[in-house]
């Protein structure tokens, strides 16, 4: 399995820098339309309850400035799914923005009893999204996204960036093996693995070699990138790593 690696472009931080001072600028359609330009395969922004990144007006405004499919990610709320339905993105990622809605390590707890994910996702599946949950790399967590109907699982790399933010590719060795090996249970499950979260030109890719997944979606540190190198430099680069790494990993 060595299909290209898609990179999804999170912009959610232009909105960010936006909204530090209210106004207009930067604008993340414009944004959006460059991440496209330096060879994005997708968009991905973050509605949240709070509006902190992008507003509800970015998503029309997004979706004109580029033809790319967007990954809206939301919380399981109704209010979210009533936008997300009447928006219809490519596709949904549901994570968790409520502490009793994680896992101990962060990502959405699917089997934790939450038994309001099941017909959100049911609702999702229904208006033609593509259905995501962002999990810890925890074969329990895919199973029960398999159970639920949700096509996609993103696997929560925060661990392993921060291993390897302390101490390089040893302090992580572990964290990635339960990301491949969570990557392997979705493909025999017939999940699409994603990956996505705290990943940077340093420690991408080790996770990008990973063959069986099939999407990353990052979004920080490209953003910060960008304040130096420019927002095309720095996708441009980020999709050659990730390319190179996949290369090396067919070989
Ligand atoms: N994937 C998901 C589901 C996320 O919530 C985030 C953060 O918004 C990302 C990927 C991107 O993480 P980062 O901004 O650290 O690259």
């Amino acid at each position: 399995m060595s299909e290209r690696l898609r990179l999804g472009v999170n912009i959610d931080h232009v909105a960010t820098i936006r909204n530090a001072r209210g106004g207009d600028h930067p604008d993340p359609a414009r944004a959006a339309a460059l991440a496209h330009k330096a060879g994005a395969d997708g968009l991905t922004v973050h509605l949240r309850e709070d509006r902190r990144h992008i507003r509800d007006g970015d998503l029309e405004a997004i979706r004109k400035a580029s033809s790319l499919p967007i990954n809206l990610e939301m919380a399981a709320t109704d209010e979210m799914c009533a936008i997300a339905t009447a928006f219809r993105p490519h596709a949904a990622c549901i994570v968790p923005e409520k502490r009793e809605e994680r896992t101990t390590e962060g990502g959405l707890d699917v089997a934790g009893g939450h038994g309001h994910i099941a017909p959100i996702v049911g609702k999702l599946n229904a208006a033609g999204c593509r259905v995501s949950l962002f999990i810890e790399p925890d074969p329990v967590q895919i199973a029960v996204a398999e159970v639920i109907g949700a096509p996609v699982v993103e696997l929560h790399t925060g661990r392993y960036a921060e291993l390897w933010n302390a101490g390089g590719f040893e302090a992580a060795r572990d964290e990635l093996e339960r990301l491949k090996l969570a990557a392997v249970e979705a493909r025999k499950r017939g999940v699409e693995p994603h990956a996505g979260h705290g990943l940077t030109f340093e420690n991408v890719k080790p996770v990008a070699a990973i063959t069986e997944i099939a999407e990353l979606n990052i979004g920080h540190f490209l953003i910060g990138e960008a304040i130096f190198i420019g927002l095309d430099a720095s996708v441009k680069k980020m999709r050659a790593l990730m390319d190179e790494a996949r290369a090396r990993s067919a070989a």
